[in-house]
């Protein structure tokens, strides 16, 4: 499989075809993702709450972020990577987005980076990607700003539809090269899907988005916590590891691990 570039992923929506992202963080999930065919890999920083425990993704670093990129694009063969910029490290200026964005780049060896923000990240849009940084946006519900929406809500209900629209073309006009629409109506997305000429990714966002992104270990069933309603659990990770520990530490409280096979003998 050759790589997957930014040209593929519009001649796929001009075709019609359907992909599927998923995040990962590592570099053994972001090899078996890329082994079956998963045509773009999101460091998300869903980090935050899925590797580091946090209540949200904000206190999430740029150094974090760095080195799990790197540990991913070193797993990814064929996918597409591309890096979560976290909150604090972009929305001052398109200047210092720009050198985070770089970092991402240059150390996590990201082929792009996402962010969160409609109209109002245009300028900063137009600045990556001038200076060679493809960027992904992402609009709809932003969980960045959590704290100023107020919580996990749907958004692009009523009048908001319309802003919706407003905020995917103005993305596109600053040469955002896809969108993530995370938790609005079905019907708003499939207007910005139908309206906009670069893929959507949606989350939560109804059938009529280009592509869809799911949280790994939402999809794997490998947390602890409820999953919100806009998750499929295709697996059942978390009870796998679970058996997998009980039965080696009953194997070593019993004497039957190691066994002569896994033992040296002089
Ligand atoms: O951080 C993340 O995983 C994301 C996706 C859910 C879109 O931003
Ligand atoms: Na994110």
């Amino acid at each position: 499989r050759k790589r997957t570039r930014i040209p593929h992923l519009r001649a796929m929506k001009e075709r019609g075809e359907r992909w599927a992202m998923l995040t990962a963080y590592d570099v053994n999930t972001a090899q078996i993702f890329d082994e079956a065919g998963i045509p773009v890999l999101l460091v998300g920083d869903s980090a935050g709450n899925t590797v580091f425990g946090y209540d949200t993704t904000v206190p999430v670093t740029l150094d974090e972020m760095v080195a799990l990129t790197r540990a991913v694009a070193t797993g990814a063969a064929s996918a597409l990577v591309v890096a979560d910029l976290p909150f604090g490290t972009y929305q001052a200026s398109p200047e210092q987005a720009y050198l985070s964005a770089a970092r991402l780049m240059k150390e996590g060896l990201a082929h792009a980076v996402k962010l969160e923000g409609g109209a109002e990240m245009a300028p900063t849009i137009e600045r990556l990607t001038r200076g060679g940084i493809p960027v992904m946006a992402h609009i709809g519900f932003t969980p960045q700003s959590e704290h100023t929406l107020g919580g996990y809500r749907v958004q692009g209900r009523g009048d908001a539809a319309a802003q919706l629209l407003e905020d995917a073309r103005a993305v596109r006009a600053a040469g955002a090269f896809s969108v993530v629409i995370e938790m609005v109506t079905a019907d708003a997305a499939a207007a910005v899907t139908a309206q906009v000429d670069i893929p959507t990714i949606g989350i939560g966002a109804g059938v009529d988005c280009d592509a869809q992104v799911l949280v790994w270990q939402d999809m794997a069933g490998l947390g602890s916590g409820r999953t919100p309603r806009f998750v499929k659990q295709y697996a059942d990770v978390r009870s796998v590891l679970t058996d997998a520990a009980r039965a080696y530490a009953a194997d070593v409280a019993a004497g039957s691990f190691p066994a002569a096979e896994h033992s040296f003998e002089s």
